[in-house]
């Protein structure tokens, strides 16, 4: 923990080493042992099946309010949420935004470039700033494995981690077992696969965390250069190809290539990708009959999914958005019932 606190502080002062700093501190990442849900929501390495269980029972109940239209609840009233994004995103902002505003909370979003950030203050006097101002839940996305952490144990306001590098996406593996849930009535004996770009996808961590909690079955594959070394370690299976990943699975979860977190050389070919990797109709029928296509998103059709495996009737894919509201507003729900 002190390699990060050193590899953090620094980095505002040597910004040009920024990145590689953030590469440094990845392998020391694995080090990190954070309590999730006492105060904060940091990521699901900590959390038990019991918090969990009780994040996805509360969801379950935000998603009826939805599916009835009720949006006009005071679950949050006189709380104040903020969102601060480093890196961009869509539905999690969003959906962190319309959370707070449902519950009756007061929300606010930080523009990070129009913001002092960008006259170089740091992520802590930033979050310090934010609570001074009576924020009492601050959601973060950072692309630096371990900003949302160190924050949080230095501020009293509450931190959900909003996506940190290629760490965690806590409220993104929520709602995809919230999703399963919904479709299977029970997590616990499915077999999920998780297929693309592992390497770099803090999805596919933090729902290795909670699956394997929760008593499901992981299968993970993507080409070599975008499998990390000893991933097997932390319980999942690596599969040879993607059919003996897809074969018998209840869940195909696809994941989008992160070209933006790779170094040069570690893919082929979009066309060479999708034909040998691609999920698609055709290989969803090696899965488990009532199997169901999930995806984070943003999704790139051709790449690693089909367009027509997208939009078929098995995709859960916009239906995850959905679940991943209730779940933001579940998470907030309970912040507030605790404040
Ligand atoms: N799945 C996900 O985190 O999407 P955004 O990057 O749009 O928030």
């Amino acid at each position: 923990m002190a390699w990060a606190v050193f590899i953090f502080y620094y980095k505002n002062i040597l910004g040009k080493y920024y990145v590689n700093f953030a590469r440094i501190y990845f392998r020391y990442e694995f080090f990190i042992t954070e309590d999730c849900m006492r105060k904060d929501l940091l990521g699901l390495e900590g959390l038990s099946r019991e918090e969990i269980e009780e994040i996805l029972d509360t969801a379950a109940v935000m998603r009826e309010h939805l599916d009835k239209g009720e949006i006009n609840l005071d679950y949050a009233k006189g709380v104040s949420v903020v969102n601060l994004f480093y890196e961009n995103s869509t539905r999690t902002r969003t959906s962190f935004e319309n959370a707070a505003k449902f519950l009756g909370a007061n929300q606010v979003n930080i523009a990070v470039g129009n913001s002092s950030v960008a006259k170089g203050e740091s992520i802590y006097d930033t979050v310090k700033t934010l609570e001074s101002i009576k924020n009492g839940i601050v959601v973060i996305r950072h692309n630096m494995a371990g900003a949302p952490q160190y924050v949080a144990k230095k501020v009293n306001a509450r931190v959900i981690n909003a996506g940190d590098g290629q760490h965690e996406h806590p409220t993104q593996a929520l709602l995809d077992m919230l999703t399963m849930k919904r479709h299977f009535g029970k997590i616990e004996g499915l077999t999920v696969a998780i297929i693309g770009d592992i390497k770099y996808s803090r999805v596919a961590r933090s729902n290795i965390f909670g699956l394997l909690k929760m008593g499901a079955k992981v299968k993970l594959f993507g080409i070599k250069t975008l499998m990390p070394k000893g991933i097997e370690e932390m319980g999942a299976i690596v599969c040879d190809s993607i059919e003996q990943a897809i074969s018998g699975s209840d869940v195909v979860m696809g994941l989008r290539i992160q070209l933006e977190r790779q170094t040069s050389g570690q893919f082929p070919t979009i066309k060479e990708y999708f034909n040998e990797y691609g999920i698609t109709m055709e290989r969803m029928k090696l899965a488990n009959k009532n199997a169901i296509i999930m995806h984070p998103a943003p999704v790139n059709r051709g790449v690693e999914i089909s367009g027509e495996a997208v939009d078929c009737e098995q995709s859960r894919i916009f239906d995850q958005v959905t679940n991943g509201l209730a779940v933001r507003m579940a998470i907030i729900k309970l912040m507030a019932e605790e404040k």
